[in-house]
């Protein structure tokens, strides 16, 4: 009875390993026998797209994190919409923002496949480009050790896309519960959201706020209604920080302090809730903001990948959508041999021809 019960137990405990500990098999040193160029291939790519537009880092980060939530860090939301299936990119939070980072990805896999073919998925790509940004945008952002071995989704999931991103009217609570379901604490939630530290945001994103919120700064909020209509102009941009909008600071929490988040949902931690103390904190000592927000991207980044022979690596496309198209999916099971010529290879793996 007693050895069933352990059984049992062991049963439950490597059932929820599998659930939640897959994180532990991805290592920073993955590529390091199979594509070592992989880690300064990115960073050269990502100094020269940081120098042209700051934005860039923003971007990727920002990427990365709504492909994160979504069936976790597997490179989903890069994939388009196909004629069968809608991708992530017009659902939810992802509906109509900036596409720099999608092409920037794309640029950087050509780049990665061309000194490593088949080697390096999407996803780790979009999780050391995250990194990279962050740190190259002012020179002086926090850096990390990346976790790798990701592998990329052969499905996008656009009804996760639509109910899984927080969206910029939530509350705390709504946050907390937002995060909580994705394995990260309130005191991830404070630190991630230091991401909003460079960027921006549309006017269709912070209208609310600064019409109709009352914990907002008056003077900021009449100074931003000036660059946001009351109707129209949803496309315009406003910086998520605007004390230290190009820099990778804790700017960000001290715009919250002064009452200057610029979205509804950055306000809601610190409005006399329980995670004030943590952006006091934060807006007051750079370094814990620094330690704790690298800690929390390497707990975000480590939110289900796939590894081992799950997923796959995806291949690039001629045209240029590395990333964004599986160019074998729609043909490979009547026509393997179109598949090895678009796929550049003599071979392709016997595994991925069967999946796709
Ligand atoms: C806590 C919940 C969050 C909410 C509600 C939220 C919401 C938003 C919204 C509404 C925008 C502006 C989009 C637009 O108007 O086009 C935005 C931008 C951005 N978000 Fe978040 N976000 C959250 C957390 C995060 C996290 C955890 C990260 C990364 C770790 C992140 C990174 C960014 C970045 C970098 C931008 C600027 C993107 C650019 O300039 O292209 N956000 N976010
Ligand atoms: C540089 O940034 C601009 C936007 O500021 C963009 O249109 C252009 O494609 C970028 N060029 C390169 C080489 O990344
Ligand atoms: C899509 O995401 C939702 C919300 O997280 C989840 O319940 C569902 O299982 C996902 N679908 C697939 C096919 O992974
Ligand atoms: C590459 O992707 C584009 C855009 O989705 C598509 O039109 C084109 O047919 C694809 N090319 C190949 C070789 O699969």
């Amino acid at each position: 009875m007693a050895r069933r019960l352990l059984a049992a137990v062991a049963i439950v405990v490597v059932a929820a390993a599998l659930a939640c500990g897959a994180g532990a098999q991805l290592s920073a040193g993955f590529y390091s026998s199979s594509c070592p160029a992989v880690h300064s291939i990115v960073r050269q790519a990502m100094s020269q797209a940081v120098t042209n537009n700051t934005r860039s880092a923003a971007a990727v980060l920002r990427v990365f994190f709504h492909d994160c939530f979504v069936n976790g860090c597997d490179a989903s939301l890069l994939l388009d919409d196909t004629p069968t299936t809608p991708g992530e990119k017009g659902a939810g939070p992802n509906a109509g923002g900036s596409t720099v980072g999608f092409d920037l990805i794309d640029t950087i896999k050509a780049q990665v496949e061309a000194a490593c073919p088949a080697t390096v998925s999407c996803a780790d790509i979009l999780a050391l480009t995250a990194r990279d940004g962050v740190n190259l945008v002012s020179l002086g952002g926090p850096s990390w050790a990346v976790p790798l071995g990701r592998r990329d989704a052969t499905f996008p999931n656009s009804t996760g896309a639509a109910t899984d991103l927080p969206g910029p009217d939530s509350d705390l609570a709504g946050l907390v519960a937002g995060f909580a379901a994705k394995g990260l604490s309130p005191r991830d939630l404070a630190a991630l959201s230091g991401a909003h530290t460079v960027g921006m945001a549309r006017c269709a994103s912070f209208r609310t706020r600064v019409y109709c919120d009352d914990n907002v700064s008056p003077a900021f909020a009449a100074q931003q209604r000036q660059a946001c209509p009351s109707a129209d102009a949803d496309d315009a941009l406003a910086p998520l920080d605007s004390l230290t909008p190009d820099q990778f600071d804790n700017g960000y929490y001290r715009s919250l302090m002064a009452g200057a988040g610029l979205l509804h949902s950055d306000q809601e931690l610190f409005s006399n809730g329980a995670l004030d103390s943590l952006v006091r904190l934060y807006g007051t000592n750079a370094d814990a903001f620094s330690s704790d927000f690298a800690a929390s991207m390497v707990k975000l980044g480590n939110i289900g990948p796939l590894t081992g022979s799950a997923g796959e690596t995806r291949r690039p496309n001629r045209s240029g959508q590395h990333c964004g198209v599986r160019p074998w999916a729609d043909h490979s099971r009547h026509h393997p041999v179109t598949v090895r010529i678009l796929a550049g290879k003599t071979s392709v793996p016997a595994r991925r021809a069967r999946q796709a």
